[in-house]
């Protein structure tokens, strides 16, 4: 007589895969390891300057020579790249982010000191003008409008820039359109061939990027919001298309911000354009996952690694996390 259980299952039993550590192992159908790592850092104007930023305990902003200091050891425990923010000084930013095309700004010095001295790191940055606008919009403020071609050829000669003071891969942020054709054709016009696009390519308009403009001091400044440029976190078909637009004026990397709520994005960027698809944790994703954590309401480490594997499931080739550190550190203990 067969029990009710194998009537029902006729005999298929899920759990027996999963009786021991060594099934569980050998089935294991995805792993994070610290080649998915990209983390986020944030600059500073100064030396020997380590701030912390309240609203993302355990994040810290940098000045140059400590940022290099912190990169040796991300480059030493085998993170593959950085990308970075800078906190340009107040004096610096006006209506147009006119510091964004100075050759020495904080942004191009981080990146010549890295290549310098951690040149086994990848750096990435960012070309949106956000660090460096008085308004703290990602373009060009003319009247109650964020031009698209104006900063469209403003954010093309910052890729220029930014690619001449050693940056590998470009990643834009703001949303505009056309903008990663046209940075593409400068950066080949200006021989920088062999530097990457990273396009932010399904960024929505979101509520979780609320620590990182405190970190890079944008919070108080921003008049409005970003919705007309950023994603409405209600399309997802309107996301793919955008992002289509980027495959094809020549992105090399795509990427979904945020992260965990649009595991959804992540799977059919994959799944539509088979480019490498990498997905950014931002910093209210990490603030919610620390303040649980500090509060001992949930188990940070168990968590944090819960949260990068998802993304591997999803499809993602990648994940910048400001866990980064913490996670190859995890990493490399297991072994
Ligand atoms: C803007 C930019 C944002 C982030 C990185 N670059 C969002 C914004 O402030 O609008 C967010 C990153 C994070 O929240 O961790 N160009």
């Amino acid at each position: 007589m067969t029990n009710i259980v194998d009537q029902i299952t006729g005999h298929r039993r899920m759990r027996r895969n999963r009786k021991a550590d060594w099934t569980r192992r050998l089935v294991q159908e995805n792993r994070l390891t610290v080649d998915d790592l990209i983390w986020p850092v944030f600059v500073v104007p100064g030396t020997n300057v380590v701030e912390p930023i309240p609203s993302m305990p355990g994040v810290k902003r940098m000045s140059v020579d400590r940022l290099v200091e912190a990169a040796k050891e991300a480059a030493d425990l085998g993170v593959p790249a950085l990308a970075t923010f800078p906190n340009v000084e107040m004096s610096l930013r006006d209506e147009t982010g006119s510091n964004s095309l100075a050759a020495d700004n904080l942004i191009n010095q981080a990146t010549r000191a890295l290549k310098k001295h951690v040149p086994q790191i990848g750096v990435i940055t960012d070309v949106a003008l956000d660090p460096f606008t008085s308004h703290g919009h990602d373009g060009i403020l003319r009247g109650s409008e964020i031009v698209n071609d104006e900063t469209v050829a403003q954010v093309a000669r910052a890729a220029v820039v930014q690619a001449d003071a050693g940056s590998d891969i470009i990643a834009p942020s703001e949303m505009m359109d056309g903008r990663i054709g046209a940075i593409r054709q400068a950066l080949d016009e200006a021989g920088h061939q062999n530097v990457g696009i990273m396009s932010y390519a399904t960024k929505f308009a979101s509520a979780f990027y609320g620590p990182y403009r405190e970190a890079i001091g944008t919070g108080g400044l921003l008049k409005g919001d970003k919705k007309t440029y950023y994603i409405d976190p209600a399309n997802g078909t309107e996301a793919i298309r955008d992002a289509a637009l980027d495959v094809e004026e020549g992105a090399d990397m795509l990427m979904v911000k945020p992260g965990l709520p649009y595991l959804d994005i992540c799977f059919r960027m994959k799944e539509a354009f088979g480019l490498p698809v990498f997905a950014y944790q931002v910093s209210g994703e990490y603030a919610q996952i620390r303040a649980a954590a500090i509060n001992g309401w949930i188990d940070g480490d168990r968590v944090m690694m819960e949260t990068l594997l998802a993304f591997k499931r999803a499809g993602c080739d990648g994940i910048l996390t400001y866990f980064a550190v913490e996670a190859a550190r995890a990493l490399a203990k297991k072994g």
